[in-house]
């Protein structure tokens, strides 16, 4: 097995303006959302700790300081539930904190685009490879989707895409790879196309937003054009580093839910409540109660 520089930091860009959600996201950033009990920013950084992650990197913007708050140390509560013996919140309140500094925060000024938004952990993630995790993207596995990345990084080094499988007909939406040969628990990444054109995707696996980067992206990204809807696109910038750098695919065999999208919010949900046992005995029921009973209005 050859050496590869660790992954100890992981970048979270959390400044987009989440359209998609007003007006829940006026006030309330789209990471602050709730599945089930946790806000959806709290699932990528518990993946990420998983995965051994020590510095955690968020590209906030305005509106987004509740984030900081959540992983901070909440006193007065703690202090409250200590004398209270509530234990079982005592824990669960210990595990949504990080510790002191071990988390950082950087504004993305403008909202430019994710490649942008990358591009201004630069200086805090300094020059060693790092993971990133696009926190809309909620994964449910038994083992985090990243510490699996990080199992193909200490065998390839290189920089890795996290894939899952999609159907043929649905690829225009995604970002997808072109494979190449297989690697022990992944294979090679020969191509990538941002939403390829019905019936021109070079496979049915779309990139479904976890990486692992070499620090070399952001000597492209300084330099990376305006792409795809007038933003700076982080695939742009990667199609340019894998013409000096190798790429390996890793297919994520769990399921994601882009909590960016109400549909994907709501699977989310629903597969989270679906997980726990006591809760999905009350829900299953009700479900399909209201599968049958309830129909579209509108
Ligand atoms: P989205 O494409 O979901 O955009 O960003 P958005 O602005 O957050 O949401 P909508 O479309 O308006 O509802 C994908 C990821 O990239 C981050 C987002 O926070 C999200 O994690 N992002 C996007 C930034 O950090 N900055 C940007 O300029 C754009």
């Amino acid at each position: 097995m050859s050496e590869q520089k660790p992954i100890k930091k992981a970048v979270f860009p959390v400044a987009g303006l989440g359209t998609r959600f007003l007006p829940a996201t006026k006030a309330v950033p789209k990471e602050m959302l709730t599945v089930l009990d946790k806000p959806v920013i709290q699932y990528a950084v518990d993946e990420a700790r998983a995965a051994g992650i020590e510095h955690f990197v968020f590209v906030t913007g305005r509106n987004k300081g509740v984030i900081e708050d959540h992983f901070d140390i909440q006193y007065e509560l703690q202090k409250t539930l200590e004398e209270r013996g509530k234990d079982v919140a005592i824990e669960i309140l210990d595990g949504s904190q990080l510790k002191a500094g071990q988390a950082s925060f950087t504004r993305q000024q403008a909202p430019l685009g994710l490649g942008h938004a990358v591009w201004c952990a630069r200086d805090i993630v300094g020059d060693e490879p790092f993971a990133l995790f696009l926190p809309d993207m909620v994964m449910q596995d038994e083992v985090g989707c990243m510490s699996r990345m990080v199992d193909l990084y200490s065998r390839t080094g290189g920089n890795i895409i996290a894939t899952e499988e999609v159907a043929w007909e649905e690829t225009h939406k995604y970002g997808v790879v072109e494979m190449g040969n297989d690697v022990e628990g992944g294979f090679e990444v020969t191509g990538m196309v941002e939403k390829p054109a019905p019936g021109t995707a070079p496979s049915n696996l779309f990139i479904n937003g976890r990486y692992i980067l070499q620090p070399e992206i952001f000597d492209i990204l300084e330099n990376q054009a305006s792409g795809a809807g007038g933003e700076i696109q982080l695939t742009d910038a990667m199609i340019t580093l894998a013409k000096q750098q190798d790429f390996y695919g890793f297919t994520f065999t769990g399921r994601t839910f882009d909590c960016g999208s109400k549909e994907g919010f709501i699977m989310a949900n629903i597969a989270f409540a679906l997980w726990h046992k006591d809760m999905a005995e009350h829900i299953r029921p009700e479900i399909e109660r209201m599968m049958r009973e309830i129909k579209p209005i509108g």
